[in-house]
């Protein structure tokens, strides 16, 4: 008998990545839930979980929530607001209405993420006031735009798409008005490692020759190369989810290399050991007192598999370079 073809395994593939918004939304809502951090939009888009989440994913999810945001309010400082963002493989993330919440939002939000993951945002955000209502509020001129799989506001965009799949990507982004003149933040978190480093960096490649100005913050799993790391890859394979760009998460090295060789101007990488560790103290005496942490190297550990990483070209000189955690 014939096994099966390769685009049904590609589709297998497929669906098992589009299930990993529903992990991360979990884990956030669950640390969440425990104090962590404040985000009253999440339980709008997920439900709460059965399980209980180990700690160490919890102060995971916060390090790289705080480290996000740290260098995303950087770059919105830096640009006065007068800039754009870009949220690759979006999933289920509240930024865009918690940004609203704190008078940041930028010029326009984007989200891009696979088609039936994006009209399932689509239905949510139809279908609960407290997320329709700020795209509304933040709305003006003509009719709002919507349909299965995009929905374009005057300051927010969702677009149903594959990051795969670049000229689709573009047409459909420009559809939505996005100005390559604008400075753009993109934001790939936990994404890049779904496709072949190929189509990585296809796509940084992309983001590099369209916007005059821009920052990439890519966070995801770094030191693949290890035992750890291999394990890492070894469960994900048992669920179908093949971590087909681990190539370039072998190290920081590689991971900055691939922003380099494509002529970004500055590239920094910290593993998420140093993340936390650069938390303010009475932050991370709070979270720490929230859960007790049996034994501390299980979660250095996993925090050194996890990096954020950010690339800057700045042809405009608005100071990119000079962001820093
Ligand atoms: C692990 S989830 C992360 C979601 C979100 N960034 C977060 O951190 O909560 C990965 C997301 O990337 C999306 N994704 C992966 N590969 C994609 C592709 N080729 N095109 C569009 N979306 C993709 C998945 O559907 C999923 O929503």
């Amino acid at each position: 008998m014939a096994g099966p073809s390769r685009d049904l395994l590609a589709d297998v593939f497929d669906e098992a990545v589009r299930n990993t918004c529903d992990v991360a939304s979990h884990c956030k809502r669950y640390a969440i839930s425990v104090g962590y951090w404040k985000d009253p939009y999440i339980e709008y888009f997920v439900s709460h979980p059965k399980e209980r989440k180990a700690p160490e994913i919890s102060r995971g999810y916060y390090a790289r929530v705080h480290g996000v945001g740290r260098l995303l309010k950087a770059f919105l400082e830096k640009t006065k607001c007068n800039c754009q963002i870009v949220n690759l493989g979006a999933g289920m993330d509240t930024l865009f209405w918690k940004l609203k919440d704190e008078n940041l939002l930028p010029m326009k939000y984007f989200e891009v993420d696979f088609p039936s993951v994006v009209s399932r945002k689509i239905h949510y955000i139809k279908s609960k006031p407290p997320l329709s209502k700020p795209i509304m509020e933040s709305h003006s001129g003509e009719t709002l735009l919507i349909d299965p799989h995009s929905l374009d506001s005057s300051r927010y965009a969702i677009i149903g798409g594959d990051l795969r799949d670049l000229p689709k990507l573009e047409e459909k982004l420009k559809k939505c008005h996005i100005n390559p003149d604008l400075p753009t933040l993109l934001l790939a978190e936990c994404v890049l490692i779904y496709m072949t480093t190929e189509h990585s960096t296809c796509l940084i490649k992309w983001v590099g020759g369209m916007f005059r100005s821009a920052m990439f913050i890519n966070y995801e799993q770094v030191n693949m190369a290890d035992r750890f790391g291999q394990i890492m890859i070894e469960n994900l394979q048992s669920k179908q989810c093949e971590l087909v760009g681990a190539d370039a998460c072998r190290s920081l090295d590689t991971q900055k290399e691939r922003f380099l060789l494509l002529g970004w101007e500055t590239v920094n990488a910290l593993d998420m050991l140093k993340v936390y560790q650069s938390l303010p103290s009475e932050d991370i005496r709070r979270i720490e007192a929230l859960e007790f942490l049996d034994e501390k190297e299980p979660f250095e550990q996993l925090m050194q598999h996890y990096c954020l990483c950010w690339a800057v070209k700045d042809s405009q000189n608005l100071g990119l370079a000079d962001i820093i955690l």
